[in-house]
């Protein structure tokens, strides 16, 4: 069976989750090709597999070669220790379904749900080239490529969203949980990549202002913090250093980097609905 029709069979067996970008009505799958609502609006399912929900073009800073590198460096095991922090806060609830926003190219939805077995796991990105990668190598997912501002979810659709070092948005957080359902954000602390961060600027970074915006919106119930140092393979100094649209990437030519070791300092943030 084509990656088209399998995405199209799976992606019906959820297809309440759906809503209309354009008009908000409800929508349905249709001879395993489009997705469409009552009032005609139609997003093809690509021959990958993936939906675009985008109703405007929209520049990414996010390259083909960016979550290439992300997918290098997640796929290597360096964030296994937050994959199964995560899992751990799904639980072993029946089936649930799990929002990642901003998934890029979906390896850390993939990782935890391989631990967190039986979850629906669904992603959205406003970045195509980052959906593209995920629906290439990550199959039994629904992945869109879609604007958070205006996603193409019904409202209370999922038991868990989340955000993992991308940018927040409550309000549609909020919209798309149920009551009970769990927000899961993931922030970096001072101690991030610091290796990397030290061969380019001398400044510390503060989530400081992040962390107060969480506690505005929802209800706090839990904080993870997650600091460790992991030793580097020579393999993944390059993609290290690619992984981000920053200017960590601008070396001097020629110049070349030794990463003996990582940090990863990480907040994990845990909050309910203010019902
Ligand atoms: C730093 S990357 C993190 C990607 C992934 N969560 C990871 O940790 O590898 C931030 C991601 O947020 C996405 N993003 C930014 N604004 C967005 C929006 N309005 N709607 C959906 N995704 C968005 C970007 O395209 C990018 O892939
Ligand atoms: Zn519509």
């Amino acid at each position: 069976m084509k990656k088209k029709e399998k995405s199209a069979m799976y992606m019906q067996q959820f297809a309440s989750i759906f809503q209309c970008p354009v008009c908000a009505s409800a929508m349905k799958i249709v001879e395993n090709k489009s997705i469409v609502c009552i009032q005609n609006h139609t997003f093809d399912i690509a021959k990958q597999g993936y939906v675009n929900f985008l109703t405007r073009p929209v520049r990414s800073e996010y390259d083909k070669e960016l979550f290439e590198a992300r997918k290098i460096v997640i796929d290597s095991g360096l964030y296994e220790p937050l994959h199964s922090k995560i899992s751990e806060i799904i639980g072993e609830e029946k089936a649930p379904k799990v929002l990642d926003t901003g998934c890029g190219e979906g390896s850390h939805l993939s990782h935890i749900l391989r631990i967190s077995k039986g979850a629906v796991g669904v992603g959205i990105d406003i970045a195509k080239e980052g959906i593209l990668s995920a629906a290439k190598y990550y199959d039994d997912m629904i992945w869109c490529v879609g604007d958070l501002a205006s996603s193409p979810f019904k409202e209370e659709s999922f038991d868990v969203v989340l955000n993992i070092l991308s940018p927040a948005n409550y309000s549609e957080f909020n919209r798309l949980l149920k009551d009970d359902g769990l927000l899961i954000k993931v922030v970096p602390k001072s101690g991030y990549l610091k290796e990397i961060r030290n061969l380019f600027y001398k400044n510390t970074y503060s989530n400081e202002q992040t962390v107060e915006r969480f506690k505005e919106n929802f209800q706090q119930v839990e904080t993870y913090e997650l600091s460790y140092k992991v030793p580097l393979d020579e393999y993944l100094f390059q993609p290290l250093l690619q992984m981000t649209p920053l200017t960590w990437n601008k070396l001097n030519a020629g110049e070349e980097v030794r990463l003996p070791e990582i940090s990863i300092d990480l907040e994990v943030l845990i909050g309910r609905k203010n019902v």
